[in-house]
């Protein structure tokens, strides 16, 4: 062996160095400090190189051998990762990706000899087509293969407990007082959280989740709501891994996809690391939990994988604008322009212990169609008029006087003020209503029919402006919008057809 070698290139994994953020972190009070891990310097590319080991190290203690297949859903760095140790230890790899993802990433496994099958992003995890399912069809139907399965796997949040955890405790000597993850498969989260919590008690482990993913809501209200799509690769699920703890984390973030990739141009531009979007998403995830809070305090945001895997989308100036992440690009609004132009108006809500019949009249004097639940200043669900419809229908008179507690319903989506009315109009095709949340606060509720009357008078103001423009008179206001019933512009605004 040649002095300074290493055996191969596996042993080049971990030890990934961990730096300070200078520029993006201004504004923060004094003390405090964001550093990040490099994990997107692992050979493999990402920090699923320790899974890849651990998950191997696992399967082949139960007997798997050289020659045979392995078979993973994988979004692709957990796959660039086990086609990385499949070459070396020989294995063949069959990888099965959603479509959304960056066609490098596709061509990345393909280099290792890998075989890629992609299935649709825009179906539920249970659909047949889905990713998880096929691969666990293909898994089934080859001999000798090994199915990873990361998401319901023990090895993966394993190898961030036995691996990642002690990394980072030895190289802070403990001197660390945050951790903060995207959250994927949960493992990183899970098994390095464990770790961390084990050596320090008061440690706080904050896990960042993109605006259409499940675990934000399920988090602050125990509710699973409806899942959406969204941009950013790796990070959000829209069901529950086996591998995810949620109970190891203290706090929560949610980032919508503009704020992850251009985070991730700053990260690159402003402190010369080229991260991949969910690297762009923790550390504005870390900031966004950071403001306010007062020093010292010492966080560490993990950087999972490497710009190089999305130049021909976020590092792609085209593909910013064609889907509005860039500033100049306004498109047709934000949620919070639908709550502007309803006015200052106070947000109508109820609670669990509010009665049946008192809900009723509330909707019926509003003239709206659901309330948002709160108890506690938290977010408990939705209690529409069909829901209730339905409980005097099978209870009878008595159950007027019931709490509705038991109606309150989770088929809703939660969006920001800055999300998209693009993508609102895909989140109203699926979900009754969106819950529209800043910070923590329910700020409004936005249904189908609201959306439709901001897009009515934003072509009214643009047809009349055309019209002053083509007679070359001076532009004046549009004509407003036929006005409400009085009632109605008390609250919410959140309003379905009635019959
Ligand atoms: C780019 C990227 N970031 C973050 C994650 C999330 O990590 P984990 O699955 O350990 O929660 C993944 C996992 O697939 C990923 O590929």
């Amino acid at each position: 062996m040649m002095h300074g070698a290493l055996e191969d290139i596996t042993k080049a994994v971990g030890n990934t160095p961990i730096v300070r953020l200078n520029r993006v972190t201004q504004g923060l009070a004094p003390g405090v400090e964001i550093y990040v891990k490099c994990e997107y310097l692992n050979p493999g590319g990402s920090h699923k190189d320790r899974l890849a080991w651990n998950l191997l190290r696992r399967a082949e203690e139960a007997g798997l051998e050289p020659g045979g297949t392995i078979v993973e859903a994988t979004s692709g760095n957990t796959g660039a990762s086990l086609a990385l140790l499949a070459a070396i230890r020989g294995y063949k790899c069959v990888f099965v990706m959603p479509d959304k993802m960056s066609q490098e990433k596709v061509s990345n496994l393909r280099a290792f000899g890998a075989r890629v099958v992609m299935c649709p992003t825009a179906v539920d995890a249970d659909d047949p087509r889905s990713y998880y399912k096929v691969s666990r069809r293909i898994a089934d139907e080859t001999p000798n293969s090994f199915y990873a399965n990361q998401y319901h796997n023990p090895a993966n949040p394993e190898a961030h407990y036995l691996w990642t955890g002690p990394e980072i405790w030895k190289q802070t000597h403990g001197d660390i007082d945050v951790f903060v993850a995207g959250l994927g498969t949960g493992g990183t989260v899970s098994g390095t959280g464990k770790y961390l919590k084990e050596k320090k008690p008061g440690l706080t482990i904050v896990g960042v989740d993109p605006v259409g993913s499940l675990y934000y809501d399920f988090v602050k209200t125990g509710r699973i709501t409806k899942p959406f799509s969204y941009k950013v690769e790796g990070i959000g699920e829209d069901f529950f891994p086996s591998t995810m703890n949620l109970k190891i984390l203290d706090d929560i973030v949610r980032v919508d996809d503009k704020e992850c990739f251009l985070m991730t141009r700053d990260m690159t531009r402003l402190e010369g690391l080229f991260v991949g979007g969910s690297g762009g998403a923790a550390v504005a995830g870390a900031i966004k939990w950071a403001k306010g809070k007062k020093g010292p305090l010492k966080i560490l945001v993990f950087l999972c994988d490497a710009g190089q895997k999305y130049v021909s989308k976020i590092f792609n100036d085209d593909w910013m604008r064609e889907n509005g992440f860039l500033d100049e690009e306004p498109g047709i609004g934000v949620v919070a322009d639908i709550l502007h132009m309803r006015g200052k108006r106070k947000i109508v809500t109820t609670t669990p212990q509010a009665k049946v019949k008192d809900v009723i009249a509330t909707l019926k004097q509003l003239s709206i169609s659901q309330l948002p639940v709160v108890e506690k200043g938290k977010l408990r669900g939705v209690v529409g008029e069909v829901d209730l419809l339905r409980h005097l229908v099978s209870g009878g008179q008595k159950s007027a006087s019931s709490p509705i507690h038991d109606l309150v319903e989770s088929d809703y989506a939660t969006v920001t003020p800055d999300t998209k009315l693009e993508l609102l109009q895909g989140v109203l095709a699926d979900a009754r209503a969106a819950i529209v949340m800043e910070r923590d606060a329910v700020v409004g509720i936005v249904t189908k029919i609201d959306l439709i009357e901001y897009l009515a008078k934003k072509n009214a103001e643009a047809l009349v402006a055309k019209s002053d423009k083509a007679r070359g008179a001076k532009p004046k206001a549009a004509p407003k919008v036929a006005p409400r019933k009085k009632a109605h512009k008390k609250a919410n605004g959140a309003r379905e057809r009635r019959a």
